[in-house]
């Protein structure tokens, strides 16, 4: 039905001047995404036709990160009804419906959008359908207007609020469903007669009830509809959404001993009966397994780590890695562009860069894979069940066989064969008795020096 086809209009023309930013304010990172990419993620799930964002002045970069959608530049921005008359152009043709959003409300969710759709098809067939909500503080909130019944009559900005109208505390959330059909004829009426001499989208519900249409409002949770306007905001959004994402965890099966110390992704996987300990951070593009224990104070991004694995604690897994399964990644491990594969144990002290470390291989402490000359990065191979002692060095490229040894302390700058005892250090020499003499030596001078004086 063409009826209920979607358009969204997201409004981010704001300049976003109390983030004291040169970052574009919807683009500053929430659980490592952009607010106005949450923002989209949520709309996502209503499927819509069509979709345009409405930017201000020198907003390019926000029309780059997130090309192809259609832009509509407001210059200047002279309100949010405004916003959406300078939208409608890229919506030419369109005549199902129109739902409005904020650019700076990460914490939508696909469900509240569900329930204003849900609301604009009921029998009234409401031209307008608002998301309201009762703020702990309603401050400067518009206030919902409502008759006896329940009906939306109006919103009144704060601003234009009479001191009885204040005492309202069901308030305007921001997002808004319209009836597309309708809505050209709705915004046609808007002027700037108002407190802030603005166009007020919030004016098209009494437009429409003086049209004999329908308005309804829906309530939603304070949090969904929360606007991040300072870095002060941002971080409190941060931390809704990463209790978000550590009760989603916690319900998959995760087990978490500290929750409320984790970070995680919008995009981190993770499998049945992992275990993550306290102060564990996640970077963008984690994969985790089942059964794996990822030990406290780890650092993990662009990584993937196969069933039964153990990590850290103090380990850092760096993009490119590839953790096999049951291998053991140690404390004070940092592993980048590098498979380790099943089994395999790289417990203490080392780095592993641009390399594979195969099955059941032993890499000692303070092994340091040499990846890097200064021009290039070269690749290490060190293969099934090898043995390497501890602070080795291996510079690559090199390749180590399957079941060589290195002894502790070598540098390796060729091949290895299979099965093959490598060293590589300067030999011992053992002077019997001469620590004694030297230490007798130096007594008898300390005594001359004394009895000169
Ligand atoms: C708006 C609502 C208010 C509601 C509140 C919820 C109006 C008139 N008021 O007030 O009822 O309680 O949101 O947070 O709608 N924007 C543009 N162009 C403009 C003006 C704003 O794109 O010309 C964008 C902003 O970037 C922002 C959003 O619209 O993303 C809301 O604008 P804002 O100025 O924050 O509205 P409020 O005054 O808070
Ligand atoms: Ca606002």
């Amino acid at each position: 039905m063409a009826k209920h086809s979607l358009a969204v209009i997201v409004l981010a023309a704001g300049q976003g001047t109390r983030m004291r930013s040169g970052l574009p304010k919807v683009l500053h990172p929430v659980a490592g995404l952009p607010m106005l990419r949450h923002v989209l993620n949520a709309a996502a799930a209503l499927k819509p036709e069509r979709k345009v964002l409405v930017l201000g002045r020198g907003m390019e970069a926000v029309a780059k990160a997130f090309a192809p959608i259609a832009v509509a530049v407001q210059d200047p921005p002279l309100g949010t009804g405004h916003a959406v008359q300078a939208a409608m152009p890229a919506l030419k043709g369109f005549k199902g419906d129109v739902l409005v959003l904020y650019g700076d409300t990460p914490l939508l969710t696909a469900d509240t959008l569900k329930k204003l759709v849900a609301a604009r098809r009921s029998k009234t067939e409401p031209a307008v359908v608002v998301s309201g909500f009762r703020p702990a503080d309603p401050a400067a909130y518009g206030r919902m207007i409502q008759d006896a019944k329940g009906n939306l009559d109006a919103i009144v900005e704060f601003k234009d609020c009479t001191p009885e109208q204040r005492a309202i505390g069901f308030c305007n959330g921001g997002m808004m469903l319209l009836d597309g059909a309708r809505l050209p004829a709705l915004l046609k009426k808007l002027d700037n007669n108002n407190a802030k001499g603005e166009y007020y989208l919030t004016d098209l519900v009494h437009l429409a009830r003086a049209k004999g249409w329908a308005c309804r409002a829906v309530e939603v949770s304070e949090i969904d509809v929360m606007g991040v306007n300072n870095r002060a905001e941002l971080s409190i959004a941060e931390g809704h959404m990463q209790a978000r994402l550590r009760l989603a965890a916690l319900e998959s099966g995760v087990t978490m001993t500290a929750p409320e110390t984790v970070y995680l992704r919008v995009d981190t996987k993770l499998g049945r009966d992992v275990t993550i300990e306290p102060h564990v951070v996640f970077g963008p593009g984690v994969e985790i397994a089942d059964n794996v224990i990822i030990r406290a104070f780890s650092h993990i991004e662009g990584a993937r780590v196969a069933s039964g694995a153990t990590i850290g604690p103090y380990a850092r897994l760096r993009p490119g890695a590839e953790i096999g399964a049951d291998a053991h990644i140690g404390n004070f491990v940092e592993v980048k562009q590098a498979r380790i594969e099943q089994g395999a144990k790289v417990n203490h002290l080392t780095y592993i860069g641009d390399a594979r470390v195969g099955a059941k291989a032993n890499i000692g402490a303070g092994t340091i894979t040499c990846n890097y000359d200064g021009y290039s990065k070269h690749h290490t191979d060190i293969g099934a069940n090898a043995f390497i002692g501890s602070n080795s060095a291996l510079v690559a490229p090199v390749k180590v066989g399957d079941g060589a040894l290195i002894a502790a302390g070598s540098t390796i700058t060729q091949d290895v064969p299979a099965d093959a005892l490598a060293l590589g250090r300067g030999r011992q020499e053992t002077k019997p008795g001469l620590a004694a003499r030297l230490r007798a030596q130096l007594a008898a001078q300390k005594l001359k020096a004394k009895s000169k004086k």
